[in-house]
Order: C-alpha cells, then structure tokens, then sequence
C-alpha cells in the first residue's frame, strides 16, 4: 500500500422520510437558501413540495436556481453565482442527481470568488472558501454527493472537465432510496454503469498488497450485478433502490480508494466525448470501459484474471490468462448490454468524423492514465475501437 490520509466530513443521512432532518441541518447555516434542482422531476414526484415546505417552516428566504441540464454548463453555473452574489445567499441546497450537486459545487466556489468560474473548472484558479451546500440526492450513480468532485461542461468551447476541493465536501447528504424510484430505467441502468465504472477505474493499479481493497470493490461489483437486472425489471422496489443508492456512494466516497490511486483515464475519454457530443456520461462509459481494457490488457494481465474469476465466475481450466481476460471483460460488457446500456458509439450515431477532435480534448492537459498512460495514439484506437 502507500501511504494515505483519508478524510470525508460530509454527514450521510440515510433511509426513509429522512428528508425531514432538514429541518435540524439547515438552520445552522443561516437563512438565506438558495435551492438548486434540474428540469423538473423534483416538481413531479413531489420532492420540490416536501422541501419547500420545510425550508418554509424553518423560516428560511429561499431563492431557486432551476433547470441545471444533465452535464451541467458553465452558463448556469454562473446564473447561480449571481444570484448568490445579489441575494447574500447563506446556504445551497441541490435537490436532484450529480448534475445538480455538481453544478451546486461550482456555484459554491464560484460565489466568493471575484473571478469567472471557469477559471475553477480549468484549475487556473484554487479556491480558497466556498459556500457551505447540502444536498438530497434523487438518483443514484455519480457518488457527488459524499465526494469534493465536480464535473462542468462549457458549451461555448465543448470542453468539459473535472475539478475539485476540500472545500466542496457536502455539509450533509440526505439519501432516501424512496427518492430514486421515479427514476425513469434509462437513467436507472446509467447510474448503475457509473457506479460500477467508478469501481473499476480504482480496481485497475499497480500498487502492491491491497487484498482488502481488492475484495472490497470486488464485493461492490457482485453486490450490483445481483442486484441491478432484479431493480431494472422492479423499479419500484424499495429495497433494490436501497442498495443501489448505498452502492453508488460508497462507490465513490474515497473509501475504496485507500493506499493506492486508481486509472480514471475511461472517464477522461468519456468527458471528451460527451462534451462534444452531449450524451449521458455513463452510456459512453458502458461503451468506453470495455474497449480501454482490452487496450490496456498487458499492463497487468492477472488483475483481469482476477476480476473475470472473482465477479465474473470465469473457469480458468484449459484456458490462457488472456482467454480467461477477456471472457471476463465480454461478461462485463454483455451485462451491460443485457441491461440495456450501449455498446458501440453508433447507438448514439456518432462516427469517426470527429475521433481527432475528441481525442484532442483528451489529452489537451499531456497524456493520462496511471494504470497504462494514454497517449492521443491510444485515444484514437480506444475511440475507433468503440465505433
Ligand atoms: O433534471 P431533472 O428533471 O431532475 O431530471 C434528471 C435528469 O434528466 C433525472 N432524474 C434525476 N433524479 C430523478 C430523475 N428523474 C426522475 N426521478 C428522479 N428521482 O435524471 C436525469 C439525469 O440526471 P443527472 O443528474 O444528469 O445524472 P447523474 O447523477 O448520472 O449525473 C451525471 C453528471 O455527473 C457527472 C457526469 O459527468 C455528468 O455530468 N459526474 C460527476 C462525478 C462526481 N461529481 O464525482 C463523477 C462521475 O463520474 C461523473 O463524471
Ligand atoms: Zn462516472
């Protein structure tokens, strides 16, 4: 292992009507709220009403922040930031998925800070304060809401990218898996590739004698595979959505991610194709993770091994370590697919006719990756490969 200080002070408040504990948590950070939410879904399924009603009784002033659009953009992040500048905004709230709670961060930051935003998102600027923020997660997959991360989309410029500070860790995290079963099944089987593709990406190191964390995210990954085609064909099971929200966080809390750094490079190549082409983060990653790891293959073939046996239940008798490789990374595809996620970049019909650019914005901060460093060579075969 390496050496490794963790560190989460976000709250999780967990289980049934425990959007009530609002009550007790915002009222230490003042009066002024700002609420953010997305296009809508909070309005339909009653959310919006329950929390309004509360910030009501508590006595708060709320001012809303409404519409954040799946890949949340740079221009609404800075319509937050003026409301937060004109209206003294004590408190953010984000109400929704990781588009929201990621736009929620950026305001946050953006709020004290004289600057533009994206000087944040491009790390030319490290805050150094932001506004505290809570969140109620509505949907499970990007692990935002218990992690300091942030992804934002400039539109202007289709760039879209990462950032993050320990001064975006949520106050507190309200998950009440009743809040996830109005998610419709498409976004229901995105989230459950982006958790697992979380775990993925901090399963593929090189870091030696790491047999917990090994089977931590092993167990993660079996815990969702059972779980995932049972909730896709209930998504009104309680229980289902219990463990799939649970799963989503711890999938990307840092808690999997002690004594060693993961690969993440699958998820810069999908930021670079969804900032060009505007589709959902996991449906590129449901595409992109099995072709990267057929590339990276020989970097460290028995980690694949590992993985095709112990989630996959791969027989390894008679076969290579490559055959028994990639047997595991086709069961991890085809599951995908059973799911109903993509698997090729013509399901969203996109071409070779812009893999230069994408790979372009891949590696416009140098090459990437920890488990194999990507170059834009790699890119493009990645890309070409997922056609
Ligand atoms: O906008 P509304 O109307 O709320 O609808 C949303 C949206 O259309 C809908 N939805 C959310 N909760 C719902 C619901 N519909 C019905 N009932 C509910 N309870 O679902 C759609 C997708 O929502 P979104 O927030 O975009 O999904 P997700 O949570 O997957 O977030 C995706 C974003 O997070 C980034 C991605 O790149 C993408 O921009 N990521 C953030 C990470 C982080 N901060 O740590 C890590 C991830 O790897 C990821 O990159
Ligand atoms: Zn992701």
């Amino acid at each position: 292992m390496e050496k490794f200080t963790y560190w989460n002070p976000t709250k999780l408040i967990f289980g049934k009507g425990e959007v009530e504990k609002l009550t007790d948590e915002v009222p230490k950070y003042g009066k002024n709220i700002l609420l953010v939410y997305g296009g809508g879904s909070i309005k339909r399924n009653g959310l919006y009403d329950q929390v309004t009603e509360i910030l009501n009784k508590i006595g708060a002033n709320i001012y809303e922040l409404s519409g954040v659009e799946p890949n949340p953009r740079l221009t609404t992040v800075k319509k937050g930031v003026e409301i937060c500048k004109a209206e003294n905004i004590d408190f953010l709230l984000a109400v929704g998925g990781g588009s929201v709670i990621d736009c929620t961060k950026a305001v946050a930051a953006g709020a004290v800070f004289d600057g533009d935003a994206w000087d944040i998102v491009t790390k030319k600027h490290i805050p150094q304060e932001a506004l505290p923020f809570g969140t109620v997660l509505t949907l499970a997959a990007t692990g935002s809401e218990m992690n300091s991360g942030s992804v934002i989309t400039n539109w202007e410029t289709n760039e879209k990218y990462g950032w993050g500070s320990p001064l975006v860790f949520p106050k507190f995290s309200i998950l009440d898996p009743a809040n996830t079963i109005s998610v419709p099944k498409n976004h229901t089987i995105y989230g459950i590739v982006d958790m697992m593709s979380h775990v993925l990406e901090q399963y593929f190191h090189h870091t030696k004698n790491t047999p917990l964390q090994d089977r931590m995210c092993e167990s993660l990954l079996k815990t969702v595979i059972e779980a995932a085609p049972k909730l896709v064909d209930d998504l009104e099971n309680y229980e289902l959505r219990e463990t799939i929200l649970y799963s989503g966080t711890i999938a990307l809390n840092g808690m999997l991610q002690m004594g060693y750094r993961g690969d993440w490079a699958t998820h810069n190549i999908e930021h670079s194709v969804s900032a060009v082409y505007d589709i959902p983060h996991a449906g590129g990653l449901a595409i992109l993770f099995p072709n990267w790891m057929r590339h990276t293959l020989d970097e460290n073939i028995s980690r694949f091994v590992q993985l095709a046996v112990r989630v996959f239940d791969v027989d390894t008798n008679g076969k290579s370590d490559r055959e028994a490789a990639l047997e595991g990374i086709d069961k991890l595809s085809g599951f995908w697919t059973s799911l109903g996620a993509p698997n090729k970049l013509a399901d969203y019909e996109i071409t070779d006719e812009k893999i230069d650019v994408m790979a372009d914005k891949a590696v416009i901060n140098g090459d990437f990756g920890r488990f194999k460093t990507l170059n834009k060579d790699d890119v493009v075969a990645i890309l070409s490969s997922s056609l």
